[in-house]
């Protein structure tokens, strides 16, 4: 049969799931499809196909693994992978900033997927995502200095506990007309429900571990190793789609019709910026679907050019980003494809 070889590592999380979506929506051209996931999971089925334990012969003679799992367990397996000649595509945190692996958005820095030593590409946090796209077509016009940002996180960035959290405390709130005191779940420390957590991940110092992926993340896809980026994230409940409020200075002055202009035109980009008739990005708009939605295009007091961009976190954030680098892998002719030989 022609086609690829390919395993979802993590098929049975929100990602996982979104990539098996994506890939029949894209009509990926697959010979064989293995579901791999916790010895939790294990026979489970998902659209008529067995999952199975991840285990190092689960990946023989496949041409590629896109990773969906927890950054421990990308660490451990994503090399097993890569050892046995797969080319792993890592949605995880575990290499993003790791030397010899590309971090890759197919509209940002495409050129990148040429150098593969570990046979490892990461694809970025899922913030990150929805502003590189917009900012890297700004930045190869006008010259990128420097970011300020502050991000409404939808909660399905947590994965499956995060969006059981907030249905669970929603359906609480309604029943008893306030919200719960404490978490009815285990994503986040809060209720989350008619709230905002301004934190998100670990601390790392005065920052968050979101916060501080975020900058290093737009610094190595931008190839801008001083750029200065100040983020703030925040968790809120809403659903799937995360919007970013961005404030950005450039070395050349940018006026809002002519980033409007250069964003029309910028692959991956939707611009919805019609703000006297209400039409700028929101996450009910953008969940489900595949670009990012940028608007409220403007110039702030302090002379910035800034505006709201939004993007599913489970498509562009994630799932979609790895089926597009796959995509790009296989036009490049650098996926080994044994079943078509
Ligand atoms: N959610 C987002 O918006 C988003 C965006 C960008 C990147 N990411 C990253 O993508 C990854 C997956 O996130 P998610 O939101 O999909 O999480 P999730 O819903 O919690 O799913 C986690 C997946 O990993 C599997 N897994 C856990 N432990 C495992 C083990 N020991 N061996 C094999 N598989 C194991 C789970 O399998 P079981 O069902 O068997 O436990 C499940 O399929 C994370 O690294 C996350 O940071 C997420």
């Amino acid at each position: 049969m022609n086609g690829y070889r390919i395993a979802v590592v993590g098929a049975t999380g929100a990602v996982g799931r979104e990539v098996l979506r994506i890939l029949d929506e894209r009509r990926f051209p697959i010979a064989e499809l293995r579901l791999l996931a916790s010895s939790r999971s294990a026979g489970r089925r998902i659209d008529g196909r067995a999952v199975l334990a991840v285990a190092p012969e689960r990946f023989d003679g496949l041409d590629l693994a896109i990773f969906d799992t927890p950054d421990a367990v990308a660490e451990e397996w994503v090399p097993v992978a890569a050892a046995r000649g797969v080319i792993a595509i890592d949605n995880s945190a575990a290499f993003r900033m790791a030397e010899g692996v590309p971090l890759v958005i197919p509209e940002v820095n495409a050129d990148a997927l040429a150098h593969l030593p570990r046979r490892i590409v990461a694809n970025p946090n899922c913030t990150a995502a929805t502003i590189a796209v917009p900012l890297a077509a700004l930045h190869r016009e006008a010259g990128l200095r420097r970011v300020i940002a502050c991000s409404y996180q939808s909660v399905s960035g947590a994965g499956q506990q995060g969006t059981e959290q907030l249905w669970n405390e929603l359906r609480e709130t309604v029943a008893n007309s306030r919200p719960p005191e404490r978490p009815r779940g285990h994503a986040f420390k809060h209720p989350i429900a008619m709230n905002l957590i301004p934190a998100i991940g670990s601390l790392r110092g005065a920052h968050t571990s979101e916060e501080v992926k975020v900058a290093a993340e737009l610094r190595k896809m931008l190839g801008v190793p001083d750029l200065a980026v100040g983020m703030t994230c925040v968790r809120v409940p809403t659903l799937v789609a995360h919007g970013v409020a961005v404030h950005a200075e450039f070395a050349q002055t940018l006026d809002p019709q002519h980033a409007r202009r250069i964003l029309e035109r910028a692959p991956g980009v939707t611009v919805v910026d019609e703000p006297s008739s209400a039409q700028y990005p929101t996450p009910l708009r953008a969940a489900g679907t595949d670009p990012c939605y940028v608007g409220r295009i403007r110039t702030d007091e302090a002379g910035n050019l800034a505006f709201f961009a939004v993007a599913d976190n489970l498509r562009k954030g994630a799932a979609l980003n790895a089926v597009q680098i796959a995509e790009h892998l296989i036009q490049r002719g650098l996926v080994r494809s044994g079943a078509r030989a």
